[in-house]
């Protein structure tokens, strides 16, 4: 099938199954274009609560589409492929949290979306990349347990008088991104203004001009009066920034930011979960109740 006739297909099958395809700003050019909306993960949990559509097609890690069936039960949410996981919510489990929860009575555990829904359901309040600062200063406590994410932690605690304890998980993309790539590369491009995202490390975050999530780096460029850009995120975003700012030049600072998982979903995978209903993501509904609070809580907290 070439692929106009493939992307012709799959908008047929999206109006007749009444889907919308949300798709995150790391996955593949052909995605991306096709997608009827494209956000970080909080826009993207947004964009699921609000919908009228009666079917989403998730186009990005498990735990995304999980969020999605987290707050939309009565809609049927597809995954187009289920080996779409996300090394950072594999460093989280519902046990290890009890036990460490168990240690930290009367603590609040803030935790990233980057999880399960089973880890999310132990939780007070989830947060994203976007709003985590917003959400720790938020809650009426002193000290909070932010989980799974070491140097969202540790980037947050910067920024709010109250005291972060952290969880020594990370993503493997993001922390491997080291301070002698930043400085090669601005080195080479001494012009570009550097943009990271805070699950990087302190040592590159003490570099950063400018600190976002993946839509905060997005709406930052296309306002910004610079015309060159270091990116220190996943790889896969440099392609909607190319296209959202033809004159404007992005570099990457490492070929180690490229997220497998982001990259396995193609548009053959979408048209299959399209016509044959799959792979529908269902979340056991005690969990999804307590899960559901977390996300609640967290899309309450005013944006700006
Ligand atoms: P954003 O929410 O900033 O898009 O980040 C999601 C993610 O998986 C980062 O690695
Ligand atoms: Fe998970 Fe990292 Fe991939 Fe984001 S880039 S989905 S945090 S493994």
């Amino acid at each position: 099938m070439s692929l106009t006739t493939l992307r012709q297909e799959i908008r047929h099958w999206l109006r007749k199954r009444r889907a919308i395809l949300l798709a995150h700003n790391y996955q593949p050019p052909e995605i991306q274009d096709l997608a009827d909306y494209l956000g970080d993960s909080l826009a993207l949990s947004m964009m699921a609560a609000n919908t009228p559509a009666e079917v989403i097609v998730f186009c990005g890690v498990h735990f995304m589409a999980e969020t999605a069936a987290i707050l939309c039960p009565n809609k049927t949410v597809l995954l187009p492929r289920l080996d779409v996981g996300c090394y950072m919510a594999d460093t989280i489990t519902p046990s290890l949290l009890r036990e460490r929860k168990a240690q930290l009575p009367g603590v609040p555990v803030v935790t990233y979306v980057n999880s399960s829904a089973a880890v999310k359901a132990d939780s007070d309040i989830c947060c994203t990349s976007a709003n985590a600062i917003k959400v720790v200063n938020s809650l009426d406590a002193r000290r909070v347990l932010m989980v799974p994410d070491r140097n969202l932690a540790l980037y947050t605690a910067r920024h709010t008088d109250k005291e972060v304890l952290n969880w020594e998980g990370c993503c493997n993309i993001h922390d491997r991104l080291s301070a002698a790539e930043v400085l090669a590369c601005r080195q080479a491009h001494p012009e570009a203004i550097f943009l990271a995202h805070p699950e990087c490390r302190p040592a590159v975050l003490d570099l950063a001009d400018v600190i976002r999530s993946t839509s905060g780096m997005l709406a930052y460029v296309r306002r910004a009066k610079a015309t060159a850009f270091i990116i220190g995120t996943e790889r896969g975003i440099i392609y909607t920034l190319q296209k959202e700012n033809p004159t404007k030049q992005f570099y990457s600072p490492s070929p180690g930011l490229l997220c497998p998982d982001m990259k396995r979903i193609t548009l053959p995978d979408v048209l299959t979960a399209l016509q044959e209903n799959r792979y529908q993501i269902t979340i056991e509904e005690e969990c999804r109740q307590r899960a559901l609070r977390a996300v609640e809580r967290m899309l309450a907290v005013p944006r700006d």
